[in-house]
């Protein structure tokens, strides 16, 4: 989803704009470019359709310099991806880049065009330039007032950076449902979507609230509220890996994350069991106090991180003996929903920056939920912010879009979570004591899942031809084949879905025939048996089946049936370790296809638009 990156400095800036959009890129974008104000006052702009390395490119053949400039990439929203609508965009000596969708953006070109003004995109973000350029010139003031007036007119959300060619030495910037922070630098500062674009300038950051306008010069930043008062944001010092940029050795990022879950589980479980219990020292007395009271969980998350929500109801419910419910953000968003009393709203998600589960929490506040709680893998999110609790997952950056080590370490905390809350609300202390053993060796069982690689890698080209695959599962299994799914369709395009294994019988039988996969998750637990009628189901319709099974379940390859057996898997930490071969299968096909893995095409990495 889209970045901004915006610099002011008493030196050429160029090569930090794009160096910060390079490491933007994974958040998913179609276009890109940028504009800085030259020694003689006046912008010059380069823009293009593709990845920055075209933008690169041109400007290696037309080289730009300037002190102060604001650069984008695109993840379009209004407009095809074209050079035309790619940012920034100028409105005679103002220019800006948006992230965000600006809802009453036609109304605003009907009435900018009436005033004189030619638009040269289809996009919604050029509204924005133009009437800080209306507003400049008819009513005067600092760019800050200028825009002040500006945002007050906008409907919709923005992260918006402005830049004005007439006073060079200033950049002003917005929040409003697209996340932005300031990054502090020697007679220099940034503006950016994240962090991770600054790491190479600074380690030094000012995350800017919602409402949030700030003026950046190469000496000051000042921040000012929605009222216009003037604020003290905390200034963090990040510690994240100047690497988080790089794929480290790997070919792809997506490979790389796979390959770091044992350390990111080890990293998410570290100093969480002390005294033969589970230790959430972030969660003081207050909190533990609201947690007793909890009779009713509302599990809200998009994607990959509803899929984490899903296996964790069913733990919930079996371990902790807490009634749950799982929704996804896009819906509970907007429908009218009642909320059981007692309950707690958990949300879950890797960027803590995804506008729909941004606005279910909001929404929820409202409903009467007795708190929040986040569990997310972004320290200076927004969802961090916004919610009353927070467990931060350790899986460090992600960047490819398809979500791996985050899942898997959101799993192992919503793991610890359930037998947290199962201890308040008297759940046997011998269970806590095996859920905590099953976590001890989770990353020993992940490391022996990943020594599964080259058997998923010569199991993917049987998929590579298909136009559909199906994935089953039972209990917690069946999220984990929703999960499968997602990550088959999202990086190698392949039309995928999940069902409940039982489901197969109620309409989806109908689908089997030897031209498509069924991948089936049957770990050896209490439904195995169940699970292996369903398999005769679709054997004896000539299925083509993939079995995903512990060692001794007692599968053999026959004709029609691959079999992939697994390591040993303790059974509460099974759906996390069964997530791993469906991660490679979907990596490895992806890879034989020539899909571009980890910026898979249509997609961005946090959803910040709605
Ligand atoms: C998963 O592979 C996708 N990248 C996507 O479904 C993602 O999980 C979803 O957009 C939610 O993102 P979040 O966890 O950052 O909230
Ligand atoms: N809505 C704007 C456009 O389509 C901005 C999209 C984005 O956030 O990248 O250009």
């Amino acid at each position: 989803m889209c970045g901004i990156v915006g610099a002011v400095a008493l030196h050429d800036i160029s090569e930090i704009l794009l160096e910060g959009i390079n490491r933007l890129e994974y958040r998913g974008y179609d276009s890109a470019g940028l504009a800085v104000v030259g020694s003689r006052g006046h912008i010059q702009r380069i823009r293009c359709v593709g990845k920055v390395k075209t933008l690169i490119d041109a400007i290696a053949k037309n080289p730009i310099s300037g002190g102060t400039g604001i650069a984008h990439t695109r993840w379009a929203t209004h407009g095809e991806p074209t050079e035309q609508n790619a940012h920034p965009h100028i409105s005679k000596y103002i220019a800006v880049v948006h992230n965000g969708i600006i809802e009453n953006h036609q109304s605003l070109r009907s009435l900018l065009i009436d005033r004189g003004y030619e638009f040269t995109s289809e996009t919604d973000s050029e509204v924005i330039a133009h009437l800080t350029h209306w507003e400049q010139e008819q009513f005067g003031g600092s760019l800050l007032e200028v825009v002040q007036r500006v945002i007050v007119q906008l409907k919709g959300t923005y992260g918006a950076v402005v830049m004005d060619s007439i006073h060079p030495e200033l950049l002003v910037t917005a929040r409003s449902g697209s996340p932005l922070v300031i990054g502090c630098g020697i007679n220099a500062n940034f503006i950016a979507s994240d962090q991770l674009a600054l790491l190479p300038v600074t380690r030094h950051f000012i995350c800017l609230e919602e409402g949030d306008i700030a003026t950046v010069t190469h000496h000051q930043v000042k921040i000012f509220d929605r009222d216009g008062t003037i604020v003290d944001r905390a200034r963090i010092k990040v510690n994240m890996n100047y690497d988080a940029g790089d794929k480290g050795g790997y070919s792809h990022y997506m490979k790389k994350e796979i390959y770091e879950q044992p350390l990111a589980i080890k990293r998410t479980l570290e100093g969480r069991f002390r005294y033969g219990k589970i230790n959430f020292s972030e969660l003081d007395k207050k909190a533990n106090a609201l947690l007793s009271k909890v009779e009713h969980i509302q599990i809200l998350a998009c994607g990959t991180s509803y899929h984490a929500g899903m296996v964790a109801r069913y733990w919930f419910e079996s371990l902790s003996g807490l009634s749950c419910d799982v929704e996804s953000a896009s819906e509970f968003r907007y429908r009218k929903s009642a909320s059981r009393k007692n309950s707690l709203v958990i949300t879950l998600s890797q960027s803590g920056e995804t506008a729909d589960t941004l606005a279910a929490l909001r929404l929820s506040k409202k409903n009467g939920y007795l708190g929040s709680l986040a569990i997310c893998n972004v320290m200076s999110s927004s969802l961090l912010r916004d919610s009353d609790l927070a467990l931060i997952t350790k899986a460090g950056t992600e960047i490819c879009v398809a979500s791996t080590k985050a899942f898997t370490t959101q799993l192992t905390m919503l793991l610890m979570l359930v037998a947290s809350m199962g201890r308040l609300h008297d759940m046997p202390i011998k269970l806590e004591q095996e859920i905590m053993q099953a976590l001890q060796v989770l990353p020993a069982r992940i490391e022996q899942m990943l020594l599964m690689d080259l058997d998923i890698k010569n199991i993917a080209k049987d998929f590579i031809d298909k136009q559909h695959v199906l994935f089953l599962g039972r209990g917690e299994f069946y999220p984990i084949a929703m999960e499968g799914s997602l990550k088959l369709k999202e990086i190698s395009y392949i039309h995928a879905e999940a069902y409940a294994a039982g489901e197969l019988k109620h309409g989806p039988l109908a689908l089997i025939d030897p031209d498509i996969p069924v991948v089936v998750m049957a770990p050896k637990n209490n439904l195995l048996e169940k699970l292996k009628s369903n398999i005769e189901e679709v054997r004896a319709r000539s299925g083509l089946l993939y079995i995903f099974s512990d060692k001794d379940a007692g599968f053999t390859d026959t004709a029609g049936m691959k079999i992939i057996p697994l390591p040993h898997a303790e059974e509460i930490i099974a759906p996390i370790l069964y997530t791993v071969p469906l991660q490679l299968l979907a990596y490895h096909v992806a890879l034989i296809k020539g899909t571009d893995v980890d910026q898979p095409r249509n997609l961005a990495k946090s959803v910040t638009v709605d």
